[in-house]
């Protein structure tokens, strides 16, 4: 016997998306250059800009991640590649800056002069500590190599008395021993002169370029990783690197994937981010049986390149997404960060989800377009683009690595599209662009940081015949 149509649709929620709404001005205490946009990514981590870049092949691997970090926000590293890669890519945004490098190159005295050039040629370094066993014995550079003989052995033309540093020296002390002896590269060792890391001048100045980096406590840049809830190899893998991990399906709320995120959970040290989901029900379910939920990630169709709620009529669109976990997890009484994903096109969109509950908003389309993403940059009519496909499409899925994002039976049918976006120039300008109009709708808010603004944010509703007079409109525009 069917439930009455009628009682359903009266008891129909409104699925609001971005265009349904603004945000009514408020009083402003402070300026917008005082507003704090900090968040949080997960329980454990604090971002200085509340910006994620999306897992997905046309957007986020390494430069990406490394670029977004030494900003403040935090990039996702896709999943469409073997495990091999994946942790590779991590690693290179663990490699990419620290105060003391653990993971040195190193060689041995005995070494040739053309095997030292071939390390740092391998792994694009200037110098090499040179160790025999784990002691530290003298190091070698590009300089002392340039003019060798290929055959003489790297103790013949290494530093032998190497100026060094104790474990517990802080940033200032081994800038200024670096300063002070004119050299690049500071090897730290214990009292017994192991070799337990390397400080270089490179990695000081580029800690006090980008001040507020989002960072673990070796200062190294952070980094997150998608994964599948069914592939624990590749979860565990990762872990050993990454801070954290993030399950990348389009329908989380499913019984197995539930089940599979709880062994998930219990097997790694990372951080733990869940999603998609769409419904404060889905957050209720999932917190039910997975005894760790670090960050949960919503929005179901809503994507740039999603064909999902065209094929299947199934939709919880971002904004609805955020406010339907929000109130869930005001209900519940948790503090669990909610990354609002999918359909973020500006500044404003990216104010409207944070306003609705959010503490990150993860965006595709627009990270696609910079010149850290994969993929070319290509010219057509006299303008640059690069590509963008959802890791729905076909020829995303022909990898095979993330088939499993979608469900079995709809395995056949491409649920995402692919293309081009207009070039936007590197990642650094589009996320000040976008802190800046983050910050100034915040000031029109009145309020002065993203958890005042969960408070403060009154929301209304746009007709569709205004929608025509909220953006530039009677005038024609170069271009156009
Ligand atoms: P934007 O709008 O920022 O959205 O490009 C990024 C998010 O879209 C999701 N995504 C997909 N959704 N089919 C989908 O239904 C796809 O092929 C697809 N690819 C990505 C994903 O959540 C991403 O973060």
């Amino acid at each position: 016997m069917p439930h009455s149509f009628y009682k359903k649709l009266a008891e129909a929620p409104n699925v609001f998306t971005f265009k349904d709404y603004v945000i009514v001005p408020g009083k402003a205490e402070v300026e917008p250059s005082q507003v704090d946009i900090n968040s949080s990514f997960t329980k454990n981590i604090r971002v200085s800009l509340p910006f994620v870049s999306s897992p997905m092949d046309t957007v986020t691997e390494s430069e990406m991640a490394i670029a977004l970090a030494r900003m403040g926000g935090i990039g996702v590293i896709h999943r469409n590649m073997t495990v091999e890669e994946q942790v590779e890519q991590v690693r290179r945004v663990k490699r990419a800056e620290s105060f003391i490098i653990r993971d040195v190159y190193t060689i041995q005295p005995e070494s040739t002069v053309s095997q030292a050039i071939e390390v740092m040629n391998k792994y694009n370094i200037s110098g090499l500590p040179v160790v025999e066993g784990d002691r530290l014995t003298g190091i070698v550079t590009k300089r002392d190599v340039s003019f060798a003989d290929l055959n003489w052995r790297v103790c013949d033309v290494m530093t032998k008395k190497v100026v060094t540093a104790k474990p517990n020296v802080t940033v200032e002390e081994a800038k200024k021993i670096m300063h002070d002896h004119r050299i690049e590269k500071l090897p730290v060792i214990d009292d017994k002169g192991k070799l337990l890391g390397l400080i270089t001048i490179k990695d000081v100045y580029s800690r006090e370029r980008y001040s507020t980096a989002t960072r673990d406590p070796e200062g190294r840049l952070r980094v997150a990783a998608a994964i599948s809830p069914f592939d624990l190899q590749r979860a565990k893998a990762l872990d050993k690197y990454v801070d954290v991990l993030v399950c990348d399906v389009a329908h989380f709320h499913n019984t197995n994937i539930l089940n599979s995120t709880k062994k998930v959970a219990n097997e790694v040290k990372a951080d733990l981010v869940i999603g998609n989901i769409g419904t404060g029900q889905a957050l209720k379910d999932s917190i039910s049986i997975i005894d760790r939920v670090d960050g949960v990630r919503v929005g179901i169709g809503s994507g740039s390149t999603c064909m999902t709620s065209v094929i299947t009529k199934a939709a919880a669109p971002t904004l609805f997404a955020v406010a339907s976990t929000a109130d869930a997890m005001e209900e519940l009484g948790l503090e669990i960060p909610i990354i609002a994903d999918g359909g973020i096109r500006n500044s404003g969109d990216a104010l409207l989800a944070l306003a609705a509950g959010a503490s990150t908003v993860m965006m595709g389309m627009v990270f696609a377009g910079c010149r850290e993403s994969p993929g070319n940059l290509i010219k057509i009519g006299g303008k640059y683009y690069k590509p963008l496909r959802g890791m729905g499409s076909l020829s995303a899925r022909q990898k095979r690595f993330v088939i499993d994002r979608y469900a079995s039976a709809a395995k056949g049918i491409a649920e995402g599209v692919e293309g081009y976006v207009p070039y936007r120039g590197d990642a650094q300008s589009v996320i000040e662009e976008f802190a800046l109009g983050l910050r100034a709708s915040l000031g029109y808010s009145g309020a002065n940081s993203i958890k005042d603004l969960w408070s403060k944010a009154r929301f209304g509703l746009v007709t569709n015949a205004g929608l025509e007079e909220l953006k530039p409109h009677d005038i024609i525009l170069p271009g156009e």
